[in-house]
């Protein structure tokens, strides 16, 4: 990729990766990602995060068409993930740079992932400043948003802010501009970067959120470094605006009824609930685990009120893929929900049980009866799982 000036002096530099289909299990539906590096060009030339390891010679290449990358004079690293920090061995060598500044969280990340021996790392805490010249960089750390080194880096000059991880979204494109694409595409694809990255930090978010505006920082151009940059106050204000509804995570009038099967029976169960929900006008999404990856289910867990989750009995327990969605979704620590269990079994029927502890240890506001059928459901159980659908719907509107 060709660098792009995104402002007088300051270049993105980073590297596109269209192929990326996955981050730690959660999947980027195709839509791939970016690595964003930021070149401030100032009496001293700052470069802002790198890439990712296999992306140097990309990345090397495109810094070079805006500058000899030994005349780098400073490098800043807010994040110690390899996908911002994995390139910084070899940019170090290339650049020999006079000062590599990190948060002190960060030099303890650094130390522990690189050799650091004769590298010039001086920690920055938060409320730090550093000049490059006519600019000054002030530092923010942003501890657990989403690492304990993560930070922001501000410069009032340019009214930028370089967001790290936060504000990012996972789409690899020719566009570098928020404003460049369609907006419901990219109101998507923070979503599901919120939804499956973000939502445990979201305290942190709201601190943060604070902080800038107690700070009162002017700015008019957000950097993250994934995705695409929010230039211009409409867009600074759309990204902070959007920032603010996801942390506060209330509930809205949708629910995700999510299950796997094995004969159809927990199928068919879901589809009744389903109408039950509907009943009580929820819109209402049906999952089966077979056909959506957990991080699909996920994202419109995030924006949904309720959740009712089925599986049948299997082996004294519940489907693997039921296992696995709850696993992920209790990392992940969403708010504000209520939840649901329903389930078919053959002999034992520890199905409901199991779910419903996994439910109330997310601290989900749990409808019972949970219902549960010997082998396959008549009308009469289906009716108990439209009930419970009903009920389900009513305790959510209850807390809209
Ligand atoms: Fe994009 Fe936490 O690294």
């Amino acid at each position: 990729m060709r660098p792009v000036q995104i402002k007088d002096g300051i270049h993105w530099v980073g590297a596109v990766d269209w192929n990326n289909i996955d981050f730690h299990g959660y999947s980027l539906a195709r839509f791939g990602t970016t690595y964003n590096a930021y070149l401030v060009f100032d009496e001293k030339i700052t470069l802002f995060d790198t890439v990712k390891a296999p992306f140097k010679d990309e990345f090397l290449e495109c810094l070079s068409q805006v500058v000899d990358p030994c005349k780098i004079d400073y490098i800043v690293a807010n994040h110690l993930e390899p996908d911002h920090s994995g390139c910084l061995p070899e940019l170090i060598a290339a650049c020999k740079p006079e000062k590599v500044f990190c948060s002190p969280m960060g030099q303890r990340a650094m130390e522990a992932h690189f050799d650091t021996t004769g590298w010039p790392v001086q920690a920055m805490k938060s409320g730090s400043t550093l000049s490059l010249g006519r600019r000054t960089v002030h530092f923010l750390e942003t501890r657990m948003l989403h690492w304990p080194d993560s930070m922001l880096s501000y410069i009032p000059e340019d009214k930028l802010l370089i967001a790290n991880d936060a504000f990012g979204q996972n789409i690899a494109s020719s566009e570098r501009f928020a404003d460049q694409i369609d907006r419901a595409h990219l109101k998507r694809r923070m979503t599901e970067y919120y939804a499956n990255i973000i939502t445990p930090y979201s305290p942190v978010v709201e601190k943060t959120l604070a902080t800038v505006a107690e700070m009162g920082l002017d700015i008019d151009m957000i950097a993250p470094d994934h995705g695409l940059i929010f230039r211009g106050k409409e867009m600074v204000d759309f990204a902070l605006d959007t920032y603010a509804e996801f942390a506060a995570q209330k509930p809205a009038n949708r629910a995700v009824v999510v299950f796997d099967t094995m004969w159809h029976s927990t199928e068919r169960m879901a589809h009744a609930v389903a109408d039950g929900l509907m009943d009580e006008g929820v819109s209402v999404r049906v999952m089966h685990l077979k056909s959506f990856h957990h991080s699909e289910v996920m994202t419109e867990i995030f924006q949904a009120g309720a959740v009712v989750v089925g599986s049948p009995t299997h082996n004294n327990g519940i489907l693997p893929l039921v296992a696995d969605l709850l696993t992920y979704m209790k990392g992940l620590r969403p708010q504000n929900k209520v939840g649901a269990a329903f389930g078919s079994f053959g002999w034992s029927g520890e199905c409901v049980k199991i779910i419903t502890q996994w439910l109330a240890d997310m601290s989900f506001e749990v409808v019972d009866p949970a219902v549960k059928v010997k082998h396959v459901p008549d009308r009469a159980v289906l009716d108990q799982c439209v009930d419970l659908g009903r009920a389900v719907g009513r305790t959510l509107k209850a807390k809209l």
